[in-house]
Order: C-alpha cells, then structure tokens, then sequence
C-alpha cells in the first residue's frame, strides 16, 4: 500500500464541519451573509478581546481593507518585518507605499530596537521642493510569526511616540497569546487568517479584529461594495467584494469549538520535536502553528529538504526575508543578517494538527 504524503500543515476537518456546511445550507444562507457569518464575527471578537471582528474572504482581503482605512498611498511608509509572508505588505505595495523591512530578534519576530531606530530616522519631518515641512505619514505592520505573537508592547509604544498607525498581523497567530493577552488584541486593528494551512480554516477566509467600532463598519461596508443603505445601488465610494460567505463562516464556528484541543495537539507536537531537535527559540503564549528546526549549516537544510521530499513528507524553508525577494531590490532595510541566518538554518516542519505516531515514526526516520 502507497503511504500517504505527510503534509506540512493541513486543514483538521471531519464531521462537525460537514454537519456545520449542511446546517448554513439549509438555512437557506448560501451567500456572503447570514446567521454564521454574524455568530463567527461575535466569537472571533471574543476570541481576540475586541469589541468587533468583521470577517472576509482572507487575511490579505483583510490587511487590504485596512489600508484602504488609513487611505494608505504613495505618500506612505510602511514598515514590517522582513522575515514574513509577502501577504503582510502587498496591499501596501499595491497602494504605492515605500516599504522599509525591520530585522528579526534571536526570536525571529521583528526587532524593536531597530524598529526604533527605522522611526526615529522616517519620523523626521522631509523638506519638500516648496520648502513646506510634512511629516510622513508611518504605519507599522506588526507580524506574529509562527503563531509567536511579536513584541506588542514595545511597537505599540514605538508607534504612539513616533504617530505611526499600528496594525497587526496576527494570519497564523489564532489562538496564541501574548502577556496573557489575546494574539490580535494588539494596534489599532490586527487581522487573523483562515486559510486552509492555519491553525483552525474555514479553506480560505479572514477576520479583521478591532475595538474601533467605525473601522470595523467601514471594513464591513467596503467588502460589501460600499454599499450605500438606499433601494438601489447607491455608492459614494468604490468598494470590494471581499465578504466571507455563510457556508465558510459555518466552517469557521466548527474549527473554534475545536480550537483548544488543536492548541494541545500542536504544543505536543512542539514538544516532541523539541526532545531532539533545537528549534526556534519558544515564545510564551505561542500557538505551535509551525515547528521550526534550526540546522547546522545551509547545506544540512538542504540535505534534510530532499530528504524529506524523497520520503513524501512536507516540509520547508522559513519565509525568504522580504528584502531579498527580487520584488523588493532596493528597498530600504534595517539589519537583515539575523533573518537571513534564520532563512538560511530554519526549517519548517510538518505540524498538523491530525498528526500520527506513524507520521512521527516516518519523520524522525528521516531527521
Ligand atoms: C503572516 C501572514 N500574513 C498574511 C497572510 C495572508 O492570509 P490569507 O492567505 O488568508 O490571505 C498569511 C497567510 O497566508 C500570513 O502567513
């Protein structure tokens, strides 16, 4: 018999969510609205310790809306760490803003003191051409890499001192927390993702979490076209079709009834590897979405890469820092040696939540 391929992070579905689909499709609601996508949106608030969640088709979806928010353009600067995934800062990209990359810390989360450094240097006001002085306009995108939630505290006061928005990124950080505080109750919105590799899924989907209630109006009104409350279509503004729909929402409800035993199973998981590999430094509060190992030398990633792929199992290099992806030549980075050591040794793992003793046998065969 073929043994199955070991997958590096795979959706953790079975009945509940089939019996969920099949409930929101009676329902009637097979669209982008009703009752699930209204009982997600108010557990997710819960969950995270806002006042409001508005859910979307993703969390670029969501990152993107909030940059429309802020009216993020060209006479922006966006800062973000450079050890994520390059859905952090499109949207901003999109938009035309000047990105400027933050190196990791020994944790592989975005560098404060650097942080600091890159504000105090942009924070600056410019002298433009007519002599007038502007202050440029700053955003800083806080990343919880890993499920590892960064250092929210120390951006927070960086970002007020400095008159920087602040947003976080909180994609694969559901569930974890930070000081006792919920991933994603950080800045003044921070966005979680569904997709089907995090830690619950709805297959694709995202949340935008805030205590602001006007921005999570306006993030709900723009995913829906922007939609002015008139009998016919009525816009004052060009919006998105960006909503998350009833059938996914339902998904969603089923994978957070389930969220504390998958946190169990990946901590396990976590811990095993931990036994016998070094892995990325822990962080307190931490959702274990991935193992990450970190190995002698670039070749021995390399080595072990094929060998895992020979063996039919999942794994794969930490994100490529932003600043050496060809897309982002020349943009302005603060550090950049620690991610790209990180780059260079770290490997992901595979970490699902459904992993077997079987599966774990077939790994560490190969490590
Ligand atoms: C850090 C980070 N930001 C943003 C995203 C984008 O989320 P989505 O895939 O739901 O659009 C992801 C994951 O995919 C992510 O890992």
């Amino acid at each position: 018999m073929r043994r199955s391929r070991i997958f590096l992070s795979p959706p953790f579905v079975g009945p509940e969510e089939r019996r969920a689909v099949e409930k929101a499709f009676d329902s009637g609601y097979v669209a982008p609205c009703g009752p699930m996508v209204d009982e997600f949106e108010r557990r997710l608030a819960k969950l995270s310790g806002r006042q409001h969640a508005v859910v979307v088709s993703g969390g670029t979806a969501a990152i993107d809306l909030l940059m429309a928010e802020f009216g993020v353009d060209s006479s922006w600067t966006v800062l973000a760490p450079t050890l994520t995934f390059i859905a952090t800062v499109g949207p901003a990209w999109h938009r035309g803003a000047k990105l400027v990359f933050i190196d990791s810390d020994a944790t592989g989360n975005m560098d404060v003191s650097l942080l600091s450094r890159a504000l105090a240097d942009l924070a600056r006001p410019n002298r433009s051409p007519t002599q007038t002085r502007r202050r440029p306009r700053l955003l800083v995108l806080g990343v919880d890499l890993y499920g590892r939630c960064c250092d929210y505290d120390a951006i927070a006061a960086l970002c007020e001192q400095y008159g920087a928005v602040y947003v976080n990124d909180s994609a694969e950080a559901v569930g974890a927390r930070y000081k006792g505080r919920p991933a994603g109750s950080a800045g003044i919105a921070a966005v979680y993702s569904f997709n089907g590799n995090k830690i619950i899924t709805t297959s694709g989907g995202g949340a935008i979490v805030t205590d602001d209630a006007g921005i999570a109006a306006r993030a709900r009104k723009r995913s829906q076209q922007s939609r002015e409350p008139f009998p016919w279509y009525q816009h004052e503004e060009v919006g998105y079709n960006y909503r998350l729909s009833n059938l996914l929402a339902a998904v969603g409800l089923a994978q957070l009834k389930k969220l504390k035993g998958i946190l169990a199973k990946r901590r396990a998981h976590a811990e095993r590897y931990r036994e016998v590999l070094d892995l990325l430094p822990e962080v307190e509060g931490e959702n274990h979405w991935l193992s990450v190992a970190l190995t002698d030398s670039e070749k021995a990633r390399d080595r072990l890469l094929t060998r895992f792929a020979k063996a039919d199992i999942e794994a794969r290099p930490v994100w490529k820092p932003l600043h050496l992806q060809p897309v982002f030549r020349g943009s302005r980075t603060y550090g950049g040696e620690v991610a790209e050591t990180l780059f260079a040794l770290g490997l992901c793992l595979p970490s699902g939540t459904g992993l077997t003793d079987a599966d774990f046998r077939r790994i560490f065969k190969v490590l």
